[in-house]
């Protein structure tokens, strides 16, 4: 399996997209937030699962698109909701242009997304819809929880783990899913695959915790500590609540329960906090565990040995990312 192979392909089909148009306001920021970058993770697995199930992905290109376009609309509100400055090393659509922009470019953004599902025939379109419907919506219960946890402050991890579900890795489960619907596969197989998505996308958002707290600001493309700064309820917090002493305890209680003026000595005290309770070490087991988990649900799925290494290399690469 050629990952880099389905990246590329994947890009070409985007630039060949025209998506700039009048009003210039309404289409550059849509135009700027898919050029700007992104590691392409969703559309490649669209590609990858049509081609597993059918050995073509070329058909599968549109199903691609919508869920990459769908993606960075996410990304535009949710960078708005978390007021944040950068996105993959630029700055961020609110910022660039201002709020009500991220707000309507974003909206447009997912109706394009649906719009690209008009390349398939009626019982291929309607399945897709009917699962990024279900996928949207929960997509948005998961943003609503997130934000909802940041004045909160009893939520479990297991609370955390439904959170991350619902606002990642449905999308990154219906990205594979859309990919074997496109090639045909049984509902049962793309089940399969499905499941896998989820507990990969487990992982991957865990990783995406990790590395708001411990990525290098000079390669990692968003602000580092925004989480902190905005109090969010990640594994990093939770866990550090569960383990560390009443003294670190009190510390973090204060430190996410009032609007903090230096920003900068916030995150260091928390990140010392985390750090001196071994919060790095965990939140890596727990990433692992989730993998590993996703790779149970390779032996489901009717295809070559060849083809689920690749699934497995795909997990394994995404936990050692960087960005
Ligand atoms: C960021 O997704 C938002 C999350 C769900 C963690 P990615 O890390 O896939 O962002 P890009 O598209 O590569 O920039
Ligand atoms: C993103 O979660 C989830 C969605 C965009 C739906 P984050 O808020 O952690 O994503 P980043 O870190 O800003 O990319
Ligand atoms: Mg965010
Ligand atoms: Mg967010
Ligand atoms: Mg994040």
């Amino acid at each position: 399996m050629d990952i880099l192979k389905y990246q590329s392909d994947f890009l070409s089909y985007l630039d060949s997209k025209k998506i700039i148009k009048e009003p210039k306001n309404l289409y550059e920021p849509i135009d700027y937030i898919l050029q700007i970058g992104g590691k392409r993770i969703r559309p490649m697995l669209t590609l990858i699962a049509s081609d597993i199930f059918s050995g073509d992905y070329e058909k599968a290109m549109p199903a691609a698109l919508a869920v990459e376009v769908f993606h960075n609309f996410t990304l535009v509100h949710d960078d708005i909701m978390d007021d944040a400055p950068l996105r993959r090393g630029n700055e961020t659509v609110h910022e660039k242009w201002d709020i009500n922009t991220g707000i309507l470019s974003g909206d447009a953004m997912l109706i394009l997304a649906y719009q690209y599902f008009e390349n398939y025939e009626p019982i291929v379109f309607q399945k897709l819809a009917k699962l990024f419907s279900k996928t949207a919506l929960e997509v948005c219960d998961g943003q609503q929880l997130d934000v909802d946890f940041e004045t909160r402050n009893d939520v479990t991890i297991h609370e955390y783990i439904k959170m991350i579900t619902l606002k990642t890795s449905v999308l990154v489960a219906a990205a594979l899913k859309m990919g074997a619907i496109v090639a045909n596969a049984s509902d049962e197989q793309a089940q399969h695959l499905y499941n896998y998505g989820l507990n990969l996308g487990i992982a991957f958002q865990l990783q995406d915790d990790y590395l708001d707290t411990y990525g290098n600001p000079e390669t990692f493309g968003k602000q580092v500590g925004g989480d902190i700064i905005e109090n969010k309820k990640t594994y990093l917090y939770l866990k550090a609540f569960e383990v560390a002493n009443d003294a670190d305890k009190e510390k973090l209680t204060v430190l996410y329960n009032k609007k903090q003026k230096n920003i900068s000595e916030k995150i260091k005290t928390v990140s010392a906090i985390f750090s001196k309770n071994n919060i790095p070490k965990h939140t890596k087991q727990l990433i692992e565990y989730y993998t590993n988990k996703s790779f149970d649900s390779l032996v489901h799925l009717n295809i070559s040995d060849a083809q689920k290494n690749g699934l497995r290399l795909f997990g394994e690469n995404l936990m050692s990312r960087k960005v």
